[in-house]
This record gives structure tokens, sequence and C-alpha cells, in this order.
């Protein structure tokens, strides 16, 4: 069994992966800095429980304070690293630019660098299918170029790939990057359509539906990632740096997804169609092959059984999902 340093476990896959870790017998030492500017009290009820969990070690920190973070691989000397800390969303990206650089960027140059001076654990990371930008040669492949980001957080994902490379050339770190495809599942983001077009049905309030509902998406259900992540940290076979496409390589319309919550809800919607966002690009849609080749897995949960699994999950917690309304209606707390 090992210990295994997991980074944003108060987040919605890290929390998922530390679990799963947890009962698969290792020990899991997570980090997060808990930032309440953006759903806190979700974070701090995953947190919560995760404390719950024997053999779970959680640590609030800030992952771009480099002297803590080298302190933090000091202490526990991971045998693995799965790095998935991040400012998350594309949007917010264009409005707070300052704060994505320091989380994606310089916490992720911390993470490199302790892992490199201490006992160079295998990394694997957290990147994303916004590295692709805009680019309509589908299905999106790793060797496609990824030089033409059409938002910052999209930069900032791509530079932590660009430096996990660079370490695993320089120092000999094994660097797994997986490019993630839309995740949703329990306990998700209210951030992303899957949670907003939830909430909406829920309270009879129109759906907004972006791009008038045109817009699609790879959508890869939690359980799947999760998958992903585990083989990418225990698979004999990796050295140096890689990168993989994480997605379930089937793109669905956000107007699909509503007709399936609508479904698993059992209510209908109401539609508000607006027009497209700054940065959201038009469709993603991964090829998994390469993942499945290395490793022997691909994502495999349709969406109808996924939507299914969220919309259980979304009736089941009212609690939560009434905290995460209140705190959606105050301004904005400002975030680290
Ligand atoms: N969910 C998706 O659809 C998706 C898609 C592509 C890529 N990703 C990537 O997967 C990873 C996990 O995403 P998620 O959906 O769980 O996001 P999330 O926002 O739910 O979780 C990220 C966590 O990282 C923590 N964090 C951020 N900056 C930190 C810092 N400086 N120090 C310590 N903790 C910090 C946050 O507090 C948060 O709890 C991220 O790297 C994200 O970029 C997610």
């Amino acid at each position: 069994m090992a210990t295994i340093l997991v980074t944003g476990t108060a987040g919605f896959i890290g929390y998922h992966l530390a679990l799963r870790l947890i009962a698969d017998g290792h020990t899991v030492v997570g980090v997060d800095d808990l930032d309440p500017g953006t759903f806190g009290s979700l974070k701090a009820e995953r947190h919560r429980r995760l404390l719950q969990a024997p053999g779970y070690t959680g640590v609030v920190q800030d992952l771009a304070d480099v002297e803590a973070t080298d302190a933090l691989f000091a202490t526990h000397r991971p045998d693995l690293v799965a790095h998935l800390a991040a400012r998350t969303g594309v949007r917010a990206s264009v409005e707070h630019p300052f704060r994505y650089e320091r989380s994606n960027v310089l916490g992720t140059l911390a993470v490199l660098e302790a892992a490199r001076r201490h006992g160079r654990p295998r990394v694997v990371y957290a990147s994303s299918s916004s590295v692709y930008g805009d680019s309509t040669a589908m299905p999106w492949r790793e060797d496609d170029r990824a030089d033409s980001p059409v938002s910052l957080y999209a930069a900032t994902k791509r530079a932590g790939e660009l430096m996990a490379t660079a370490y695993a050339a320089t120092h000999g770190l094994c660097t797994v990057g997986l490019r993630f495809f839309t995740v949703y599942g329990p306990f998700g983001r209210p951030d992303m359509a899957v949670w907003t077009f939830a909430e909406a049905i829920a309270s009879g309030e129109p759906v907004p539906l972006f791009d008038g509902g045109n817009m699609q998406r790879d959508f890869t259900f939690v359980e799947d990632v999760v998958e992903a992540v585990r083989a990418a940290l225990f698979h004999p076979g990796f050295e140096g740096a890689g990168i993989f496409n994480v997605g379930a390589g089937a793109p669905q319309g956000l107007d699909t997804l509503l007709r399936l919550l609508e479904a698993a809800m059992g209510r209908p919607a109401l539609r508000k169609l607006l027009p497209a966002q700054a940065g959201d690009v038009a469709s993603t849609w991964a090829d998994s092959s390469s993942l499945e080749a290395a490793v022997g897995f691909r994502p495999r949960v349709s969406l109808a059984e996924g939507v299914a699994a969220f919309a259980r999950w979304f009736v089941d917690n009212p609690e939560i999902v009434q905290a995460v309304r209140a705190e959606r209606a105050q301004p904005e707390r400002p975030a680290r």
C-alpha cells in the first residue's frame, strides 16, 4: 500500500479520488486551500467528510506557498502524487487572471519542484480539454496542436503540461498529464451545466442555454475519471512525460443533457436561450484511444447513466444543494 498525496481534495474530482484510494487501503494525504471564494460550503463539507475517513490526513494549505509545499513533501514523503488542485472554470478566469496563474502555474511548479527534491514520486496531474482551444478537427488527439488557447484557464493548464514535460526531461521525474473532458457526477461543481440545469429544474426557474443549447461537450462521468487517475498512478509502464485524453468519446448537445435531466428528475424545464459566452468553445470530443492502449482503460459510463446517478444524489442531498443556492445569491467573497 502506498502513501499518496492528492491535491485539491476539497474539490470535486479530488474528493472522489481520495475516497477511492482510501477504500483501496492506501494512506492518503489530501491538501486543499479551502478557498471560500467559490462555493466554500461545498469544499468545507467534502473536507469534513474526508477527515472522518481512517487513513486520511487533511492539510489546509496554499500550494503556491512554495516553502510550505516543500515542507509538505518533506514531512509526508509520498510514493505517488495526484495533483488535481487548480482554480477551475473557464469563465471566471477571464475576470481573475492572477488568481488562476497563482494556483495553476506557480502551484503546479511548486508541486513539481517539491517532488524533484523529495524522492521523485510519479506526478499524475490534471490537465484539460481546453488546451485544444476551438480547433474544429475532431475528435481531438494528444498530438494535435495545443498552442492556441481561447481562455486564460486553458493557457494555465497548458503551462502546467509544459512544466511537467520539462521536469521529466531535466530531472527524470515521471509525469503523467490527463486532459479531462467536462467531468460531472454526484457532489460535482455548481458552476457547471449539469448542476445549474438541475438547480433550475428543481426550482422552476428557466434553464440558461448558452449558444442556444447548440454547444456540445464530451461529458465524462467522475468515476471513469477516478479510474483513469488510478490507472495512471499505478501502471508500471510509465517513464518520462506522458499526456493522455480522458473523455467519454461521445459529444452531446446541452439540449440532450437537459432532456436527460428532465427525465431523471421527473420534471420539465423552462428554457432560456442565450448567446455564447466569452471563452466557451462550440464543441469538445476526445479520442481516448492512447489512454486505452497505454493502461487498458477508457471511460465507459453513458451520459444517461451518469445523469441518473447525479440526479439521485441531487435529490437526496437538499441541505447541500440549499447551501450552494444561498451562496450563489451572495456577492462574491474575496478569494486568495
Ligand atoms: N471538472 C472538470 O470538468 C474538469 C475538466 C478539465 C480539467 N479539470 C481539472 O481537474 C482538476 C480538478 O477539477 P475539479 O472539477 O475537481 O475542480 P474543483 O474546483 O472542484 O477542485 C479544485 C480544488 O483545488 C483547490 N485549489 C485551488 N487552488 C489551490 C491552491 N493554490 N492550493 C491548494 N488547493 C487549491 C480548490 O480549493 C478546489 O477545492 C483541476 O485541475 C481542473 O483544472 C476538471
